[in-house]
């Protein structure tokens, strides 16, 4: 038989699907693969059983429901204060995973080269490998995970098409401030390259920490992607729903990549989740408290334990040093801390570019009790002999 395609076996299996598959085969408390433990806001859930009976079944249009976009625009205009065209400003998709993906091929040719920065939500390699392009990783330096700006230019020098901004970041937990947005706006109008945007943690920010969108700093609204997706933010992972928001011209080339990828997104799970698009401001409050009630749990039963980390400004993940343990092999320590101790997590190396072993990530969007759990486990980590 003929090969099967290079792009395509270059992409290793997601190691957060790995891990999740460990820890369900040891009964471990999965604290691999994020996804929020939380109840869909019941008011949508409603609004999806009508519909389950009235339509619609059909496609919708295929750049997304008319209301849902008109709803989507409503909403992110106020929060990022832009004004969006729900005609010409937004495809909707399925997922934030396909709005990335969809952008990404919409601006590249086979050749081009996009920047990355390390460590990365794994989708950008495979998303930039499978849309022709070439990656350039530009570190975000542990342990602070704050990029040097010199060799940020460096990766400018080499004509990238694009940089892929995850903000607030998976898996650092980084919120970029204003400085550091301003630069990399400079350098993107220095070198014009487009600014792709990964914003699903736009509303999961902790105080006083502010997410701000790459899209509103002045001038980047016409070289910006925003991709983003309802997922994280009303705890309907499963519904696949997630969009892109940017200049008509680019929207106009991403809506036919978005027909050919998908056709659309689910058109019931659309219409329901214009009942979440359109709730008033307190929702969003709710939201950040009640993660930033799950980080103070989480962060205070580690520091108790003294554990080392750098507390999260946004998202929900921690990543843990593990340094104090000696070992070298994240991989081998991740295994055995599901084995011995009940608890999985993602080995850190899979996120970084550079050869750096000393983090596991955590995620923390589980039930009170189940953090409290985690934490009664990892109180025995310093008994364990970690090979
Ligand atoms: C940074 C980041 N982007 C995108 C996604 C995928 O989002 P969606 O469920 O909307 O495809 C995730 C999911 O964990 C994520 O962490």
């Amino acid at each position: 038989m003929k090969n099967l395609s290079k792009k395509a076996t270059s992409i290793q299996e997601s190691v957060i699907r790995k891990m999740t598959r460990i820890a369900s085969k040891y009964g471990a408390i999965n604290l691999s693969q994020g996804f929020p433990e939380f109840e869909t806001p019941k008011e949508i859930l409603q609004r999806l059983r009508d519909i389950s009976l009235s339509g619609p079944h059909q496609y919708s249009i295929t750049w997304g429901a008319q209301k849902f976009r008109e709803a989507l625009a409503r909403k992110q205009k106020r929060f990022m204060g832009l004004d969006i065209n729900p005609e010409e400003n937004i495809v909707v998709t399925c997922g934030g995973t396909e709005a990335m993906m969809a952008a990404m091929m919409t601006v590249c040719d086979p050749g081009d080269k996009v920047i990355i920065f390390s460590p990365f939500y794994e989708n950008y390699t495979a998303d930039t490998i499978l849309s022709g392009a070439e990656p350039i990783y530009v570190a975000l330096n542990p342990p602070d995970f704050i990029f040097n700006v010199d060799k940020l230019e460096e990766a400018f020098k080499q004509d990238p098409k694009a940089i892929v901004l995850c903000n607030p970041a998976n898996p650092t937990g980084r919120v970029f401030t204003r400085e550091e947005l301003s630069v990399i706006a400079n350098l993107a109008e220095k070198y014009d390259t487009y600014v792709i945007t990964d914003e699903v943690y736009e509303h999961i920010v902790y105080e006083p920490y502010k997410h701000i969108y790459f899209a509103s700093l002045p001038g980047m609204a016409k070289r910006t992607i925003s991709t983003s997706s309802l997922s994280k933010t009303y705890s309907i992972t499963g519904w696949r729903l997630g969009y892109i928001i940017g200049p008509k011209e680019v929207i106009d080339v991403a809506k036919s990549i978005h027909d050919f990828l998908t056709v659309g997104a689910a058109a019931p799970l659309q219409e329901a989740a214009v009942v979440g698009l359109n709730f008033g401001d307190q929702y969003y409050k709710e939201i950040q408290d009640l993660y930033t009630h799950k980080k103070d749990i989480f962060c205070d039963g580690l520091d108790t334990i003294g554990l080392h980390y750098r507390k999260p400004e946004g998202a929900y993940f921690i990543m843990l040093d593990i340094s104090e343990f000696g070992v070298t092999d994240d991989k081998k320590f991740s295994q055995q801390l599901i084995e011995k101790i009940g608890v999985a997590p993602v080995p850190g190396s899979s996120f970084f570019k550079e050869n750096i072993n000393n983090y596991i990530r955590l995620h923390f969007a589980k039930e009170d009790e189940t953090l409290f759990e985690v934490l009664n486990r990892l109180e025995k980590i310093r008994k364990i002999k970690f090979e």
